[in-house]
């Protein structure tokens, strides 16, 4: 299991450098990436205007626009909540950057009170994130939206 308070701590740490979002989110992915198992992805998409844009991320080249209420992580936008898809292939309009992905877990990000970007982790292993890993993730984020607001 991912030891989320120690993630935590260390982006807090990384963050005392510079609280701007692209070396922290840079730094949060790297992070995430290296630490967790069986991922082949972590990264970030921010909201601009109607759509999602790729941002800071590890793992292969993804698709750079996503429209709101699109994929798994325009359905987080949308939704404002978090999507954990234990098989991707079963989620109607998963949109597949790398096709080994079998699951993944998206948590919208806010900033004055609105979504501001999502965080998005795959993984090529069927049901890899758990209601523990949403929870890791989810406090993770809080922290994340204190550094950036
Ligand atoms: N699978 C995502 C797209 C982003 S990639 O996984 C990096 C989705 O359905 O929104």
């Amino acid at each position: 299991m991912t030891d989320y308070q120690l993630l935590i701590q260390q982006m807090e740490s990384l963050a005392e450098d510079s609280s701007d979002i692209i070396p922290v989110m840079a730094n949060v992915s790297a992070l995430l990436f290296h630490s967790m198992e069986n991922i082949n992805w972590a990264g970030f998409y921010l909201v601009r205007e109607d759509f999602l844009q790729l941002g800071p991320f590890q793992g292969k080249v993804a698709c750079v626009k996503i429209r709101k209420g699109h994929g798994v992580c325009g359905t987080a936008w949308a939704e404002d909540t978090v999507k954990l898809v234990p098989d991707v292939h079963a989620f109607p309009g998963h949109i597949a950057c790398d096709s080994d992905s079998r699951s993944e877990i998206v948590v919208p990000i806010h900033r004055n009170g609105e979504v501001a970007a999502v965080l998005d982790i795959d993984s090529p292993v069927l049901n890899r994130f758990s209601t523990d890993d949403a929870a890791g993730l989810k406090a993770l984020v809080s922290s994340l939206e204190k550094i950036i607001m």
